[in-house]
């Protein structure tokens, strides 16, 4: 990867300015000090290897040189666009899944943040904000894929299973094209992300639809349920035994099929 092949791919594109690194701590790091800066709409951040690559709660996303995505959009909501905050981690897991399956591929998405095929996560989502007193200016929606089988971390440092693209497409994966693809799926997506036919997509999309699920709370928490959907801000809908509903909110959750 490099600037002039990324220029190419995404010339089609209403991108705002694009910053790429042949190496950086993280991609949404630096999207997030950029967008302290009035940074345009749909700035872009890339990088071919992160060092210092995060998920939730500083938890470690690996980005070995070559192997994989790794970038950071910023987008400028609109007011529409800052009463569905929460859908925007959905928007972005709409737009991998979407890329993925124009490729023949299954992929659907493990709420709230991962992307999976065949069971296996192959991208995860980290979306953050940047405020002004109460209102928020920036978000920062940084994504990882793996593209190649060296992306995806040994197996004794995964808490879920991991896969790569080319696991199920083979060796000649394209990343630039994968990521226009995705970038060209955020794009048409955001104008629908007040809609009720954009929650439907989403739930559509889910894993573990209608299957026993348990879902672990920071707290040490442990819900169990059947999962049923998605509430109308993106939480998750589970029912218990009694066939009691059950919400999940954002946070610190890690979803997992029921043992
Ligand atoms: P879950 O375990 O359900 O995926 P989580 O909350 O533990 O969720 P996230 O914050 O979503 O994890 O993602 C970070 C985790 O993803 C890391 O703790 C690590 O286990 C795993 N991970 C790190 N790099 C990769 C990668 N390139 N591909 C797949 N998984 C990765
Ligand atoms: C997760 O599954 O917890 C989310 C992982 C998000 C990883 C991406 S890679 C690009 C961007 N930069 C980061 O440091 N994290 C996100």
């Amino acid at each position: 990867m490099n600037q002039d092949e990324l220029k190419k791919a995404l010339s089609k594109l209403p991108l705002g300015d694009v910053k790429y690194f042949d190496s950086i701590g993280s991609t949404n790091n630096e999207a997030l000090a950029w967008a302290t800066k009035d940074p345009k709409d749909l700035s872009l951040v890339i990088a071919d290897e992160q060092t210092a690559g995060r998920g939730r709660l500083d938890r470690k996303w690996f980005t070995p040189r070559g192997t994989a995505l790794a970038f950071s959009l910023i987008l400028r909501p609109t007011a529409e666009e800052k009463s569905y905050l929460t859908r925007m981690v959905g928007l972005a897991a709409l737009a991998v899944a979407d890329a993925l399956r124009t490729r023949g591929l299954v992929a659907q998405v493990k709420w709230p943040n991962d992307v999976l095929l065949n069971g296996h996560k192959v991208a995860g989502i980290l979306v953050e904000s940047v405020w002004t007193g109460e209102e928020v200016d920036c978000l920062v929606i940084g994504i990882g894929v793996n593209i190649l089988k060296s992306a995806v971390p040994p197996a004794e440092l995964l808490q879920f299973p991991a896969t790569s693209l080319e696991e199920s497409l083979g060796p000649a994966v394209e990343r630039e094209e994968i990521l226009r693809d995705i970038l060209a799926g955020i794009i048409a997506l955001r104008p629908h992300l007040g809609a009720d036919s954009f929650i439907v997509s989403w739930e559509t999309a889910l894993a573990f639809r209608g299957e026993q699920v348990q879902v672990e709370e920071g707290n040490g928490n442990l819900v169990i349920g059947k999962l049923l959907g998605l509430e109308s801000d993106g939480s998750l809908r589970l029912s218990d035994e009694q066939g009691n509903s059950i919400t999940v909110r954002f946070g610190d959750v890690r979803l997992r099929p029921a043992v």
